[in-house]
């Protein structure tokens, strides 16, 4: 079958090296993709956003399964263009993905249906949530309610930054019409896990847990990114948390969309934070994390074509999700000056290091192929995933292999996974 991909990181060159491993598949097509997708799939340079023509061109090349990696396309209704030109995809519709697209919806399912999550109120004028900051206990957590790349979330210790934070948001639109409307939160404590399940819109597989680290620098200083590294499984995912999450918070997502008529098939991504009174949700997301996917796919030992065909044919429960019993640990390489501003165009050298190399990934996210050689294209540009018997071994070769890499400006935590040693 052919099979097209849309997004172009880390994310997605992970998902297209799984379909890749596919027996069934015998071509793979990118938009855009990147310099490494490039060497397992034929990529056209078209914006994941630019619907009419990735239409065009999954007709055109007769796709037989389109894979909506980003979220961006699929809060904006991706899959019903294809649906409606009668391509198969795999993701979330436009009023599923809005479990990912809007806080303030997802915060007021969770309080309908009782999933555990931080106490809350929605805003849709600065007015009032002005004056609700005025009672509230601090730390407080502002989010804007729309997408804002993972940066519309503030954490505020003072009234004085609380109301800064509502003026920026809401006022001066920092995130755009992101901040049309605003959650403010309970601020909660504790270690976060990522658990990324697959859904048919009634059956739930949650996959292995995972853990990102979302801040720039080590020691979790600095700015909030896209995710600097990621490593799984997450030792503190426990079976007592895992059966709490199956009891209170999985199903019960699934339940919830479909009773409100948005049955949801794709992928659930739920960000959890194990408080010392149990796991609450922190957010969904509607699509793989990135870095996430790139820990968690290297280790699932099914065809992920046929999960991902079982999801949209409603047939989930046939599925025996497994999982290899080892550890893998991604390391980002970013351009230094990440998330405000970097240099691009730097020549990459090193990827012969990783052929032939088993239990060792290069994924790229923001690479570009110049006559030259491949180039240096984003914030993020490369993530080293490393697997091993368990999670230090993992780390070490993660680590050891970023050395494999050279550019200019090549910047990476030195710190991801030091969590585990606590474990
Ligand atoms: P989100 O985009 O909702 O995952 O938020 C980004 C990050 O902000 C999370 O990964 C947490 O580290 C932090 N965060 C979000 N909500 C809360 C909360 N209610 N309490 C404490 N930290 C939070
Ligand atoms: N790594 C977090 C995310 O993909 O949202």
């Amino acid at each position: 079958m052919k099979v097209l991909i849309v997004g172009g990181g880390g994310r997605e060159h992970a998902i297209a090296t799984s379909v890749a491993k596919s027996p069934k598949v015998e071509k793979i097509y990118c938009t855009p993709g990147n310099a490494g997708i490039a060497q397992i799939a034929e990529c056209a340079p078209i914006g994941a956003m630019e619907f009419d023509k990735i239409v065009a061109f999954a007709k055109e090349k007769e796709i037989d399964l389109t894979i909506v990696g980003m979220d961006d396309p699929l809060v904006g209704g991706l899959v019903d263009a294809l649906e409606a030109a009668g391509i198969r995809a795999f993701g979330p519709r436009k009023n599923a993905a809005i479990l990912e697209g809007s806080k303030a919806f997802s915060k007021d399912l969770m309080k309908k249906y009782h999933i555990p999550t931080a106490a809350y109120e929605n805003f849709d004028n600065a007015k009032e949530a002005l004056e609700y900051l005025e009672t509230a206990t601090l730390p407080i957590v502002l989010k804007a309610d729309g997408l804002a790349l993972g940066k519309g979330v503030l954490i505020c210790n003072t009234l004085e930054e609380a109301k800064e934070g509502v003026k920026s948001i809401m006022m001066d639109k920092q995130f755009g019409s992101a901040g049309n409307r605003m959650v403010i939160e309970e601020f909660m404590t504790g270690r976060e896990v990522s658990v990324l399940s697959f859904v048919d819109g009634k059956t739930i597989k949650t996959m292995t847990s995972a853990q990102d680290h979302k801040r720039a620098m080590d020691g979790d200083q600095g700015l909030n990114t896209g995710g600097m590294g990621t490593f799984s499984p997450s030792p503190f995912y426990t079976e007592e948390v895992d059966e709490f999450c199956k009891k209170y918070i999985y199903q019960a997502t699934v339940d919830a969309m479909a009773a409100e008529g948005r049955e949801f098939k794709g992928i659930i991504f739920f960000g959890l934070m194990l408080t010392p009174k149990g796991p609450r949700v922190l957010e969904y997301n509607a699509r793989f994390g990135d870095p996430e996917a790139q820990v968690v796919l290297p280790r699932m030992k099914n065809d992920i074509i046929d999960v991902m065909e079982a999801c949209i044919d409603g047939k989930l429960d046939e599925i025996d999700l497994q999982f290899e019993d080892n550890a893998a640990v991604c390391v980002v390489l970013a351009s230094d000056g990440y998330p405000v501003a970097y240099e691009k165009g730097k020549l990459i050298t090193g990827f012969e290091n990783f052929d032939g190399k088993d239990g060792y990934y290069c994924f790229h996210a923001g690479t570009k192929q110049t006559p030259e050689g491949i180039v240096t294209n984003g914030g993020r540009v490369l993530g080293i995933t490393a697997k091993g018997a368990d999670l230090k071994q993992a780390r070490a070769n993660a680590y050891k292999a970023t050395e494999w890499i050279s550019f200019e400006n090549k910047y990476m935590r030195h710190d991801i996974g030091k969590a585990i040693d606590e474990a």
